[in-house]
């Protein structure tokens, strides 16, 4: 297959495009480095022996995307470009807006254009915001919380119009829990350009030393030790749940509109895990309690029985695992530029 990867110089993006190229497709990358560095292109390269396409531009460049889109012959669409920090969303909900959906929108109408059959979407389970039903399974109504969970949904109910009027496209949105870990070689993995939002990533600079102690928010949440439960799941199994869903629409070409989970099912609070890496890494994680962050939920994990029943894809890697992953790439990012 010839895959167009938007956002693909990203955390998700990168590792997807490892699993893609290593099982054989053609990939081509457009991304506008916005979060994310060039090097990631060489990386790839070094970790699969081979180069994916990649077309520095933003996605929302008509004029671009059209000589693209014209340029190669896409069976598929995987759209990972968005913007994702919650807190900045609520600052900024304009840029969000305008990057989330008019990203979307242009690659629908290019897709209509050149007669691309499906598109993955990256969507999340903050979709499902606040909820006191886990595991979480994809009839649970929309709850967002900020502008950025809006952006997910709306881009969803888009796409469920689009498949509805153009029934020779299909859309799955999958929704991710909490990605961590890295690629085993150490050489992709999360690069955050700025202070961390989110607490693997904030672990690991504290381990090496970048930062000084973690921050827990809350430690009197309804959970088996007070701290904020969540489904953290490998990266590198999320990037294969992209591929799995590219067989289930290439399979089935009828699909329409699907939503669905990509977790483990298992839920882990933030002390399990400042635990389980603090063992892996062999130092102990300094860390403070502090206030509970604004629209953090107690619990989140997913219902994942729709991704194995319809694409046969489960997750395999555990938690000690993506903790190992996460503190080779800590200890390597610098080390390949
Ligand atoms: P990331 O920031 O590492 O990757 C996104 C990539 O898209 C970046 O390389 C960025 O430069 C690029 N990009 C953004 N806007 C663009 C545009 N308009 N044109 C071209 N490129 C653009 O983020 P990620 O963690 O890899 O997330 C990928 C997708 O998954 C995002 O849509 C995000 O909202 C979604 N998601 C992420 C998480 C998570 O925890 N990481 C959870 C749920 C959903
Ligand atoms: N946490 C801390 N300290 C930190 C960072 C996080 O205690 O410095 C806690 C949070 O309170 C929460 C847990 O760690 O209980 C996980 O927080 P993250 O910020 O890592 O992840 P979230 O579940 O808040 O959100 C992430 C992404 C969202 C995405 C969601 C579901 O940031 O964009 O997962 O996929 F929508």
């Amino acid at each position: 297959m010839n895959i167009l990867v938007a956002g693909g110089a990203g955390y998700i993006g990168s590792h997807t495009v490892v699993e893609l190229l290593s099982r054989g497709e053609q990939v081509v990358i457009v991304d506008n480095l916005s979060n994310s560095r060039e090097h990631v292109i060489d990386r790839i390269e070094r970790i699969t022996g081979k180069r994916p396409g990649f077309v520095k531009a933003d996605v929302r460049d008509t004029g671009k995307m059209n000589e693209v889109f014209a340029q190669y012959k896409f069976d598929a669409v995987i759209h990972l470009a968005g913007l994702k920090v919650v807190g900045e969303s609520v600052e900024k909900p304009i840029v969000y807006y305008r990057n989330n959906l008019e990203s979307t929108w242009v690659l629908v109408d290019l897709m209509s254009k050149y007669k691309v059959p499906s598109i993955i979407f990256s969507s999340s389970a903050t979709v499902y915001g606040e909820t006191d039903q886990v595991p979480i399974n994809e009839n649970a109504e929309y709850h967002c919380t900020n502008p950025y969970g809006n952006t997910k949904m709306i881009n969803e109910i888009f796409l469920k119009d689009v498949v509805t009027a153009c029934p020779d496209i299909s859309a799955i949105c999958l929704r991710y829990f909490n990605p961590i870990g890295a690629h085993e070689s150490g050489q992709i993995g999360e690069d955050p350009l700025d202070i961390p939002n989110n607490l693997m990533p904030y672990i690991t600079q504290v381990a090496i030393g970048k930062l000084e102690r973690l921050s827990i928010f809350g430690d009197d949440y309804p959970t088996h030790d007070g701290t904020g439960v969540r489904d953290y799941i490998h990266v590198v199994d999320l990037a294969k749940g992209h591929l799995a869903a590219l067989d289930y629409a290439e399979q089935n070409p009828d699909l329409g509109f699907l939503a669905v989970n990509l977790g483990t099912g298992k839920g882990y609070s933030v002390l399990d895990l400042v635990h389980t890496f603090s063992e892996v890494c062999g130092k102990s994680i300094p860390y403070q309690i502090t206030a509970r962050r604004p629209g953090d939920v107690a619990t989140s994990y997913a219902d994942p029985s729709k991704a194995k029943e319809l694409f046969g894809w489960e997750a395999e890697f555990d938690l000690k695992r993506m903790c190992e992953d996460s503190w080779r790439w800590q200890k390597c990012c610098d080390k390949f530029i």
